[in-house]
């Protein structure tokens, strides 16, 4: 399996890949603005980075995406933080180990950036996975939705 760094060109396959996990049709506003965000993103190529998997056909088969933002730094770490926005592969092409070959290309893509921290928020699915890559829960965190 060859894992490629995702160019701006990718978007719309990478937005497809996110409204399924979403679970939402990727039609509407929502999904050109995800388009537009992730074609602009991967063009800068600066702080977001995708990784991906083609099948011989050339069709994505597995994404992971993620950006770097910069934090409040402390005493023993920079603030520069990465953040997980997706892994996915498709269902047809589970347990392969793309997923954790995109996951391993990213996490290596923010140590490289300078990322002292790595966040994410894991689906059920995704849990195991990230454990085995080192992940572990962070009981502190906590969140708000706009209402
Ligand atoms: C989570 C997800 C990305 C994993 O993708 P994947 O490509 O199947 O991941 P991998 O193949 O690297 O690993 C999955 C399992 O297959 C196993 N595996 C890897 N290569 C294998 C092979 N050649 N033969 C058999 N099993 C294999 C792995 O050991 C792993 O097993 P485990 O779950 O028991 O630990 C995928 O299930 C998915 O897209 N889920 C829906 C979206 C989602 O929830 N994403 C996470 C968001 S937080």
């Amino acid at each position: 399996m060859d894992v490629r760094r995702a160019t701006g060109t990718d978007a719309l396959s990478i937005a497809r890949l996110r409204a399924e996990m979403i679970k939402a049709p990727p039609v509407g506003r929502w999904f050109e603005d995800l388009t537009a965000y992730l074609a602009a993103g991967l063009a800068r190529a600066v702080d977001m980075a995708g990784f991906v998997v083609d099948d011989s056909a050339g069709d994505l088969v597995s994404a992971a995406l993620g950006s770097i933002y910069q934090a409040p730094p402390g005493p023993t770490y920079s603030g520069r933080t990465g953040y997980v926005h997706m892994v996915l592969t498709k269902p047809g092409h589970r347990h392969q180990g793309h997923g954790r070959a995109v996951t391993a290309c990213l996490l290596a893509w923010f140590w490289g950036q300078g990322c002292g921290l790595v966040n994410l928020t894991a689906s059920a699915d995704g849990e195991r996975l990230y454990r085995s890559l080192g992940f572990k829960e962070n009981a502190r965190s906590m969140r708000l939705f706009r209402e």
